[in-house]
């Protein structure tokens, strides 16, 4: 069936694989990739792609709900995957009024367009909404997250979040519109903006700068392979009950501190480096103000109902991110000139 598909926040990391699925899988739809290039987007990650005649990108900020009208009377998207998000948790602490406007006014420009261009029609219409488990708040050292565990965010990042599916099912239930949410654990993989912990401590290994762990590092995150969130993105997206929400995740949890000795580990193999040597540039620093302990999805239900699972394993989906890491090293440089650099001595230097 022919269809024309909004992704938003196509040029960041997961949307860029999302992005590159849903060109190369079905050749009949139109995918137009709206984003507006923020530190975190990205062109060079979507170079294999960019000439199909099924895509089409366009600069845009979703902030600007009347760009957001006229993109929808322009191309009659029947459906929306919206991924556009500022995204991680540090700037948000830093700067919580960025996420508040992407992630709250974006979002609801968003809704408000898609109502108003389907206008009560909504046959064959979808408004997917791409979240996170962060919305659920932090766990103990027991328990998983599930689709009915109350919202609990805990940092302005998930607040936002949590804020942006809250609109996204107040529209569902007051106007009808046909939406989705998926919920999803961390995600690693090639393209990842290394401010986030896996390609961070990737590149700090690789050019031996130390590895800035917050706290006691005894953290805990659910780690899934990118391309694995883009296959039960497609699936959800195909196949979901509309006004449902479907949690996905890895069954994959780490402490960080020993994800980060394996990491360490694989890289000293990979890069030829004697055992121990990447160990020693473990440094533990002042801990993240509010730090959710642990996070644990339960992803039985998409499991179950849609027969969706990780396809990588952990072990796999490092190897395969670290390979990317040192073989991309122009892509790194890019995105480590100018501004990562005062970033990154705001974050870890002058903290
Ligand atoms: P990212 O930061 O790598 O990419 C975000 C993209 O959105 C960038 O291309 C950026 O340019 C674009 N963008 C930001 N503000 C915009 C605006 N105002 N208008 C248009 N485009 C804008 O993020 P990511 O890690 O790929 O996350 C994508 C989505 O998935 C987000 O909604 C995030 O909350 C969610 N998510 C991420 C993870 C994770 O582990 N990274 C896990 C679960 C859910
Ligand atoms: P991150 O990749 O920022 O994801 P999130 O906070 O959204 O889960 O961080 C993952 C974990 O790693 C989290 O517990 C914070 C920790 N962390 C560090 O210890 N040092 C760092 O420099 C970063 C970026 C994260």
């Amino acid at each position: 069936m022919k269809k024309t598909i909004l992704i938003t926040g196509g040029a960041g990391f997961i949307g860029s694989h999302v992005v590159r699925l849903f060109v190369q899988k079905y050749p009949d739809y139109k995918i137009v990739n709206l984003d507006t290039l923020t530190y975190a987007g990205n062109l060079e990650n979507l170079k294999d792609i960019e000439n199909e005649t099924n895509y089409t990108f366009v600069k845009a900020d979703i902030t600007n709900g009347e760009e957001m009208y006229q993109l929808f009377e322009k191309y009659n998207f029947d459906s929306v995957i919206h991924l556009a998000a500022e995204s991680h948790v540090d700037r948000s602490i830093a700067d919580p009024n960025a996420f508040i406007q992407t992630n709250v006014m974006g979002t609801a420009n968003l809704l408000n367009a898609a109502r108003k261009n389907w206008d009560g029609k909504y046959d064959g219409k979808l408004f997917y909404h791409v979240s996170t488990d962060e919305v659920y708040g932090s766990l103990g050292s027991t328990g998983f997250f599930l689709e009915t565990t109350p919202y609990d965010p805990q940092s302005p990042y998930s607040a936002s979040k949590a804020a942006s599916d809250h609109l996204v099912r107040a529209y569902g239930n007051t106007y009808h519109l046909p939406f989705v949410i998926t919920n999803c654990s961390n995600n690693y993989g090639p393209n990842q903006f290394p401010e986030k912990l896996i390609p961070l401590f990737i590149n700090n290994i690789k050019t031996n700068k130390s590895l800035p762990v917050y706290g006691d590092g005894k953290y805990t995150r659910d780690w899934l392979y990118v391309v694995d969130h883009a296959r039960a993105i497609d699936m959800v997206y195909h196949k979901g009950k509309q006004g449902e929400t479907y949690n996905i995740g890895g069954f994959n949890e780490w402490q960080n501190i020993e994800l980060i000795k394996l990491l360490c580990i694989k890289m000293d193999e990979m890069l030829g480096r004697e055992a121990g040597e990447s160990e020693k540039l473990i440094t533990y620093i002042k801990d993240r103000p509010g730090h959710d302990r642990r996070y644990a999805i339960d992803a039985n239900k998409i499991k179950n109902e849609l027969g969706w699972e990780p396809s990588v394993t952990f072990e796999e989906g490092l190897t395969k991110t670290i390979d990317w890491y040192l073989t991309n090293d122009l892509w790194l440089k890019h995105v480590t000139s100018g501004d990562y650099q005062k970033y990154y001595s705001n974050q870890y230097i002058h903290n």
